[in-house]
C-alpha cells in the first residue's frame, strides 16, 4: 500500500455570509494513498469545490484534523501551504487556471519553472491532449474545452505529488473526455500519484480506484449501480 497522502479526520466547514452561516462539510473524514485514484461525486452545492480547497489550503477548515503527506496542517504557515502549492499539490480548479498573459507553451514552462522541475515531455502532453496546435495562443484565444486541457496539461507538467482536479471533463464532450481519462490513470500508476476527482462523469468515476458519495456535510462509498 502507497503512503497516505491524505488523512482528513472529522472535518467540519461553514461559510457565513452576513448573519447567515451556511454548514457544508461536518465530520468529514478521507484517506487517500499514493497510486490510488479516488473519485468524489454528489449534487450542486454539496461541498466538493470546498473540499478540494480545504485541502490545497486556500480555505481552512473550521474544526476537525488534516494531514498531509504525513504532516499535520494545523502547524503549516501560508509558505508551507504556497510552497505544497507549487511544488506537491495540484488543483484543477473549476473554471480553469491560466495566466492570461502567457501563450499555452509559457503557462506550461512557467508552472514547471514554479515547481522545480525540467521542462520535457510537454509537447508530447500536449498532443496527448489534442491541443498541440494551440501552443502558442492565449488563453482567452481557446475554447473552454481546450483551456481545461490546456490547465490539466499544466497540471500534470507540474509532476504532483497529488492531484485535486475539479471536474475535469466538465467542458469536454464524450469523445474528448474518454481521451483525457487515461492521463489521470496513466500518472497514478506510472508517477504513483494520488488523485482526487470530483466528477459527474460516471464512466470517469467507475474507472477510478473508489468511488465516494458527497452528501450531508460527509463522504461515503457510492456505489455507482445501485445510486443514480
Ligand atoms: N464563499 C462562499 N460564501 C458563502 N457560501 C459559499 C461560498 N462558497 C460556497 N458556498 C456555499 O457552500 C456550498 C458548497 O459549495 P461548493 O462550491 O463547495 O459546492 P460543489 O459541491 O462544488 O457544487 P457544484 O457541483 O455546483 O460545483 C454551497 O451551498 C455554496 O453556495
Ligand atoms: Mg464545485
Amino acid at each position: 500500500m502507497g503512503e497516505v497522502l491524505i488523512q482528513a479526520q472529522d472535518i467540519c466547514k461553514s461559510y457565513r455570509t452576513g448573519r447567515e452561516s451556511v454548514r457544508v462539510l461536518h465530520g468529514l473524514s478521507l484517506e487517500l494513498r499514493r497510486g490510488e485514484a479516488v473519485a468524489v461525486v454528489g449534487p450542486s452545492g454539496a461541498g466538493k469545490s470546498t473540499l478540494l480547497n480545504l485541502l490545497n489550503g486556500l480555505l481552512q477548515a473550521d474544526s476537525g484534523q488534516l494531514q498531509l503527506f504525513g504532516r499535520d496542517t494545523a502547524w503549516l504557515d501560508d509558505n508551507g501551504w504556497s510552497e505544497w502549492r507549487r511544488t506537491r499539490i495540484a488543483t484543477l480548479f473549476q473554471e480553469g487556471n491560466l495566466i492570461p498573459t502567457l501563450t499555452v507553451a509559457r503557462n506550461l514552462a512557467f508552472r514547471c519553472a514554479l515547481a522545480g522541475r525540467e521542462t520535457n515531455g510537454e509537447q508530447k502532453l500536449l498532443e496527448a491532449l489534442d491541443i498541440d496546435a494551440t501552443a502558442d495562443r492565449y488563453p482567452d484565444q481557446l475554447s473552454g474545452g481546450q483551456r481545461q486541457r490546456a490547465a490539466l496539461a499544466c497540471a500534470f507538467a507540474m509532476q504532483p505529488a497529488l492531484m485535486l482536479a475539479d471536474e475535469p471533463t466538465g467542458s469536454l464532450d464524450e469523445n474528448t473526455a474518454r481521451r483525457v481519462m487515461p492521463l489521470f490513470f496513466d500518472a497514478v500508476r506510472e508517477r504513483d500519484l494520488g488523485a482526487l476527482i470530483v466528477t459527474h462523469n460516471t464512466e470517469l468515476a467507475r474507472r477510478c480506484d473508489r468511488m465516494l458519495e458527497l452528501r450531508d456535510g460527509v463522504l461515503r462509498p457510492w456505489d455507482s449501480v445501485t445510486s443514480s
